[in-house]
């Protein structure tokens, strides 16, 4: 398996194309997911400091700078600031906390994970809620969020599909397969992820729905 990069438009680094999805893997599994993922070629992992799994993922990756089988600047690793710190004076601070976490020294990308921010409960880095059961938006952000869908981070846990999800080099989509998988498009309709589970948030101004 030869991996396929794309340069970024800075002209100083490389993205590896596939990387290994993190969300919502637990601690544990994301641990193995990680050091399955590495073993097969993998050389970018997504994370999020909203995904709380930075920790266990950095203890992963500190294991394996030390059995010799790679290093630092091998790895694209790409982590985000989270929605209750989308403010210029906060996206520092929480960089170096997902620094700590990760025991890294730098991210190869640093995204800002949503477009629309909340208000930070400082006790515990979670989004504020209002007595309603609503989040407490924070409408002074000021986020032009760009997505570009030019890189796969397929999640997995299971080392079948984390293999299966990297082998995609040497085979090609012929028009035929383009057809079929265009006529699976659903539009608006077929969306399902819409970041409702944060109640009230369709009310944001940054709301991209
Ligand atoms: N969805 C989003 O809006 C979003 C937002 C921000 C960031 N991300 C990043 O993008 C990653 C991927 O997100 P996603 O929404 O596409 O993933 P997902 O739906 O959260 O997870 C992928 C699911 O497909 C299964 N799977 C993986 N490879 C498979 C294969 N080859 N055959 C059959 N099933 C397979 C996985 O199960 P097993 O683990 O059991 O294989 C998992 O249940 C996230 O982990 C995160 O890093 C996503």
């Amino acid at each position: 398996m030869a991996m396929k990069f794309i340069k970024l438009s800075s002209g100083n680094a490389e993205i590896p194309i596939v990387g290994l999805g993190t969300w919502r893997a637990q601690p544990e599994e994301v641990q193995n997911a990680v050091l399955v993922a590495l073993e097969k070629g993998y050389r970018h992992i997504d994370t999020a400091f909203n995904y709380n799994n930075e920790d266990a993922i950095g203890d992963v990756l500190t294991k394996w700078f030390e059995t010799g089988k790679g290093k630092r600047e091998d790895l694209f690793i790409t982590t985000k600031l989270p929605n209750f710190g989308n403010r210029p004076k906060d996206a520092e601070r929480f960089l170096k906390m997902s620094l700590e976490r990760l025991k890294l020294s730098y991210v190869d990308l640093y995204l800002i994970h949503m477009p629309f921010s909340f208000v930070c409960n400082e006790s515990n880095f979670t989004p504020q809620i209002n007595e309603d059961g609503t989040f407490r938006l924070d409408v002074d952000n000021d986020i032009v969020g760009t997505w570009k869908d030019v890189i796969v981070i397929p999640k997995s846990s299971n080392p079948v599909r984390i293999q299966a999800n990297i082998d995609l080099f040497d085979f090609e989509l012929t028009e035929d397969d383009m057809e079929e998988l265009d006529a699976l498009d659903k539009g608006e309709k077929g969306r399902i992820f819409d970041f409702l589970f944060f109640k009230g948030v369709e009310k944001h101004p940054e709301y991209p729905f």
